[in-house]
């Protein structure tokens, strides 16, 4: 799989209708194109009253595609060739009137032909009045098109161009890309998995408004839960509860060690994969304060005692030995000395089938920064190094591993 993310060399049809959404849809349009994707704009009359081809061709730098009988660039019939082509038609806005073109098998204008053509997965994102949203008509159309698989993103409820409220808003541009995504990830390689990933560090308590806890940021857990989902996992990451929620997943939030080990043994017990990219706090408070903790006037000291907490990965280990939970457990081991020594020891001890290691002390790696450079230690003996790459890069190669694994197992 590319490294460059689901969008990678994809081509996306970008169907744009008449309504007033249609600005947002250069945002779309952009958003996808940076992200990799070929997109290929087509427009219908209505559209371009709104907004104009110039757009989405500075955006795209590919023709723009507005007529069934004007062939840009004489190619082929544009609606073959681009519903040959297409592995998504995406239609935002789709307003009430393309909606029931489709659904009644119109191919009137280049737009509703492709989407009668294309075999291509299809997703509209509609954008219209409220009345004409809850018509019977555009209801029974919608229907019509989701029983013939087509999805739906939205509409949203909020203010509408007319100045009313109510639902027929376009729903926003990064939550329409998230759902071509989503789309797209069903032909990835980690389809049909269940992969729980863990993020962040812990937050063990002294009393209600002090804990103890450690610098990881949680990108690194987050980069692999976003990777996995777009290779088409059903994702659930666990993590610590002030980190914001990833689109497309099941997020259980957490503090404590104690609360990640009974989310990840209640997650993992119909998982396919454990990735515990969680720096867990060994030790917490034996005692946790019932009220915040007074210095009281001379106390020049606070010894805090602690208790050693559970190891989560041994305790998955442990019911995996009796034949339930996960088919493969992945380590982190963030290390800043003797770095494949150490690994060597926690894959063995932790009983994993890959553990991924760092060497925290570079400052282009490991915490809190974007990129990171790992070394990869299997039980088969095998020592796979990384350059220094994104996150979302070392990701997608731990998914690789996993991805092998499960396709030879
Ligand atoms: N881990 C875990 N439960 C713990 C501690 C760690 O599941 N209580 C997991 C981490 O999520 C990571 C791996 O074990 O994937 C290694 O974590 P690390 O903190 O490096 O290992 P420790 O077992 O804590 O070893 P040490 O403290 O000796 O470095």
């Amino acid at each position: 799989m590319s490294h460059q993310g689901i969008f990678g060399g994809k081509r996306i049809v970008l169907g744009v209708t008449g309504g007033i959404a249609a600005y947002k849809a250069a945002t779309v349009c952009s958003r996808l194109v940076q992200a990799g994707a070929l997109v290929d704009v087509v427009m219908t009359e209505a559209a371009q009253k709104f907004i104009s081809q110039l757009t989405f061709q500075a955006l795209t730098h590919r023709p723009i595609y507005t007529d069934m009988f004007h062939i840009p660039g004489g190619e082929n019939i544009p609606h073959i060739v681009l519903a040959d082509s297409a592995d998504l038609l995406l239609i935002a806005p789709a307003t009430a009137n393309t909606i029931g073109k489709v659904a009644n098998g119109l191919a009137d204008n280049l737009l509703s032909a492709i989407a009668l053509a294309t075999p291509a997965p299809k997703l509209m994102a509609p954008a219209m009045e409220t009345d004409m949203w809850r018509h019977p008509a555009t209801q029974r159309n919608v229907a019509t098109l989701k029983g013939w698989g087509i999805e739906f993103i939205g509409p949203a409820a909020g203010r509408l161009a007319s100045g009313a409220m109510g639902e027929g808003r376009l729903v926003e541009p990064d939550e329409i890309v998230a759902a071509a995504q989503m789309i797209l990830a069903r032909q990835g390689d980690l389809a049909g998995r269940t992969v729980v990933v863990t993020a962040g560090g812990t937050r063990e308590a002294i009393d209600p408004v002090r804990f103890v806890s450690n610098h990881s940021s949680g990108k690194m857990g987050y980069a692999v839960a976003e990777a996995a989902r777009d290779r088409g996992a059903q994702v659930t990451l666990i993590t610590l509860a002030n980190l914001p929620a990833p689109f497309g997943m099941a997020v259980v939030r957490v503090d404590s060690a104690q609360e990640m080990l009974d989310a990840v043994l209640t997650a993992t017990d119909q998982a396919t994969a454990l990735i515990m990219a969680a720096a867990v706090a060994d030790f917490r408070p034996l005692t946790v304060a019932e009220q915040k903790i007074k210095k009281r006037g001379d106390t020049e000291g606070l010894v805090l005692e602690l208790v050693r907490n559970p190891d989560i990965l041994a305790e998955v280990a442990a019911r995996k030995a009796t034949g339930t939970g996960p088919e493969i457990t992945v380590g982190f081991a963030a290390e800043t000395h003797d770095l494949l020594a150490n690994a060597q020891e926690k894959l063995k001890r932790k009983r994993l089938d890959l553990i991924v290691a760092n060497d925290v002390t570079a400052t282009d790696a490991g915490f809190a920064v974007d990129t990171n450079r790992v070394t990869l230690l299997g039980t088969d003996g095998s020592i796979e190094e990384t350059p220094l790459m994104t996150k979302r890069e070392v990701a997608e190669t731990i998914l690789d591993r996993v991805a092998r694994f499960l396709m030879d197992s």
